[in-house]
């Protein structure tokens, strides 16, 4: 424990490749086993239809291709969701988003596609309610395709990571993407989820969360706003079941754990500085906090001059790419540039 009761990561100073990589698993199952539930399995095979495409999409420069997406499940059902798939033509496997996005509607107010496309970058984007319902019916969608029976053993955010982890099954089969430039994406519950899907896939070599809060990128140790006792009462099904117990003690992780998960890959917060039931500090601590993997496995961490957020001053220059910006909660054009730019300059 360091001197905030904060549990740490990793308690000595050297990490060999070797040591770290046990310790990753090791922390995915306890993050997984405790917090969110495990992925259900990887299906038994994917596959994909074109379901609709729009050759002028944004005057021509990156056609839209509308696609389902199914994957046959242990248990013999199959289970299909829309995906949505901007490629700028560029004439070279460019980076790329997997968006889990709020909204099937391509562009929506929470991705500009046309200025993502005019940087250069594909987006992958699906509509987690596409997936499965955001309540607490796990019956239907994913949930009841799995038999899951109402048991929650699994939550929600794991489903929908679970979906992420399908899109990037998909996307390595592109040879327009560079594999070496994959980001999976989500604001809010949906980059708790992207974390998550980070976390266990470590195809993503970039990691984005934005103003993810409790449960998401925050340490929940003396967090402001939202706390475990909240955000539990009020979406239990986004976890597995037995997580309710750390509305009454300490966990013996923190949210810096699933930020650690991405190393040695980048790991992206964005945090907004108008939004204290997300916990910017607590969104900038466990960037701190996390950065001690990197650096333990002599990699630049969290390259950040103050001790506090600061608008207006991204760090971009180590593993964990962060920025604060003014306002409230909400996936802007600002968000997206500065995650563009950050995966530009590695
Ligand atoms: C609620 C919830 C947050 C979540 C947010 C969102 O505010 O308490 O934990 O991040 O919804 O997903 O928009």
């Amino acid at each position: 424990m360091n001197r905030c009761n904060i549990p740490e990561i990793w308690p000595e100073k050297g990490l060999d490749t070797a040591d770290w990589q046990s310790r990753r698993e090791e922390i995915v199952r306890l993050l997984c086993g405790e917090e969110y539930g495990f992925l259900p399995p990887t299906p038994a095979a994917l596959t994909w239809d074109v379901i609709e495409t729009d050759e002028d999409f944004c005057a021509g420069k990156a056609p839209l291709r509308k696609i389902l997406l199914r994957a046959e499940l242990e248990n013999g059902n199959s289970f299909a969701f829309p995906v949505s798939v901007t490629i700028p033509n560029a004439g070279r496997p460019v980076p790329f988003f997997v968006h889990i996005s709020f909204s099937a509607d391509v562009p929506d107010r929470y991705m500009p596609s046309e200025e993502i496309i005019d940087s250069g970058f594909g987006v992958l984007s699906f509509c987690y309610e596409d997936v499965c319902a955001d309540n607490g019916d796990f019956l239907s969608g994913l949930a009841g395709a799995l038999e899951l029976d109402g048991n929650a053993a699994c939550g929600k955010i794991a489903l929908w990571a679970w979906a992420a982890v399908r899109v990037m099954d998909y996307a390595a089969t592109l040879p327009e993407l560079d594999k070496s430039r994959a980001a999976v994406v989500g604001h809010s519950r949906l980059g708790k989820t992207a974390l998550l899907a980070g976390a266990v896939d470590t195809r993503f070599s970039f990691v984005i969360s934005n103003e993810s809060g409790c449960c998401g990128a925050a340490v929940s140790r003396g967090k402001k706003g939202e706390t475990i006792r909240n955000i539990t009462d009020a979406f239990p099904y986004w976890f597995r079941d037995g997580f309710r117990q750390y509305a009454e003690k300490e966990p013996p992780f923190d949210q810096h754990f699933l930020l650690a998960a991405a190393a040695p890959r980048y790991v992206y917060v964005a945090s907004a500085a108008g939004d204290e039931w997300a916990g910017p500090e607590h969104e900038f601590l466990s960037c701190v906090l996390a950065g001690k993997v990197w650096e333990a496995l002599g990699l630049e961490g969290f390259v950040c001059k103050g001790e506090r957020p600061v608008t207006g001053e991204p760090c971009h220059n180590g593993h964990i790419g962060y920025h604060i910006r003014d306002g409230a909660h909400y996936l802007s054009r600002e968000d997206w540039r500065q995650f563009m730019r950050f995966i530009s300059r590695k």
